[in-house]
């Protein structure tokens, strides 16, 4: 059947969803599949409506952040009775939250970074004398790396936790660990290589991200060849744990004790020429358009 590629949206990562969607498209035509692209939003059209106006028998999912990642579209989606790639509405959602992903994964025994919800009437002080210096300021339903800082002393705080709230009304508080950063592609519900992250940046950030070509992306990870193993087991519970399906990235750094803590997880993570998932899979000898043809074929299309 004909696939869509669905990418753009409205959320603030719009723009590397484009570049995802463009990228994903191109794999899945060269791969001899019958696809085409909808820019969701695009020219402030209605979603629905183009969803409703066009044929199609199955969704590659390709939007990042709210409106998209978060269980939304896979709502509308499961309405329309068209199958989708990647996570659930359930699981979808979980994943864009990143404290409820915290939550839930402390209740479930696996570790994550100390922690505290930044709400209306927070008294700043409290957060400081909990968690210490420095802090991570992130929005809890935010992507890229967007609205987050880096905190390193009391006077810094209010301007974060500020900016942070230009993104969401939610804000989460942090207790800094050092690294170094990894980040592990799931497919198939298997962790694929895992990639170390070198960024020059205080933190592995939107700049980093997509911008600068500072950034090193190590497939020698540093790590004994038991502890990677151990990682890549606590990748795919972390991943199994939120209920996600198909393919996704999580996100881990280690602490200064040896200990992996948990970040968080995402459900569409990015498929730009600067991203992860598909630098993961050519490691393991996955070729990006194999790596699309797998993805669209968890989603048991
Ligand atoms: N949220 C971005 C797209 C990522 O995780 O790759
Ligand atoms: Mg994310």
């Amino acid at each position: 059947g004909r696939v869509a590629v669905i990418y753009g949206g409205l959320s603030a990562e719009r723009s590397v969803s484009l570049k995802s969607g463009a990228e994903v498209l191109k794999g899945l035509l060269a791969a001899g599949v019958d696809a085409f692209g909808i820019d969701l939003g695009a020219e402030g059209q209605d979603p629905l409506t183009q969803l409703m106006t066009v044929q199609f028998d199955r969704a590659f999912l390709i939007l990042h952040g709210r409106g998209g990642e978060d269980g939304t579209i896979q709502g509308v989606l499961e309405m329309m009775g068209k199958p989708y790639t990647g996570s659930g509405v359930a699981a979808s959602a979980l994943g864009m939250d990143k404290l409820r992903t915290k939550q839930l994964w402390c209740g479930g025994g696996l570790s994550t970074p100390a922690f505290a919800v930044i709400g209306e009437q927070v008294d700043l002080d409290a957060v400081s004398e909990q968690l210490g210096f420095p802090i991570m300021i992130k929005p809890i339903h935010e992507g890229s790396s967007i609205g987050m800082a880096k905190v390193t002393d009391r006077s810094q705080l209010e301007a974060a936790v500020e900016e942070a709230r230009r993104f969401d009304s939610a804000v989460l508080a942090e207790r800094w660990i050092s690294g170094p950063e990894y980040t592990v592609g799931v497919l198939d519900g298997r962790a694929l290589p895992i990639i170390r992250l070198e960024t020059p940046h205080d933190f592995y950030d939107f700049n980093a991200k997509y911008e600068a070509n500072d950034t090193r992306y190590l497939f020698d990870t540093q790590l004994s060849s038991a502890e990677e193993a151990e990682l890549k087991i606590l990748i795919e519970q972390a991943f199994a744990m939120v209920g996600c399906r198909g393919w996704g990235r999580v996100d881990v750094m280690l602490d200064d004790r040896g200990c992996f803590q948990l970040l968080e997880v995402n459900t569409a993570p990015g498929m730009t020429d600067h991203s992860l998932v598909p630098m993961a899979a050519r490691e393991a000898g996955i070729s990006f358009e194999q790596l699309v043809v797998e993805i669209l074929r968890t989603a048991g299309l």
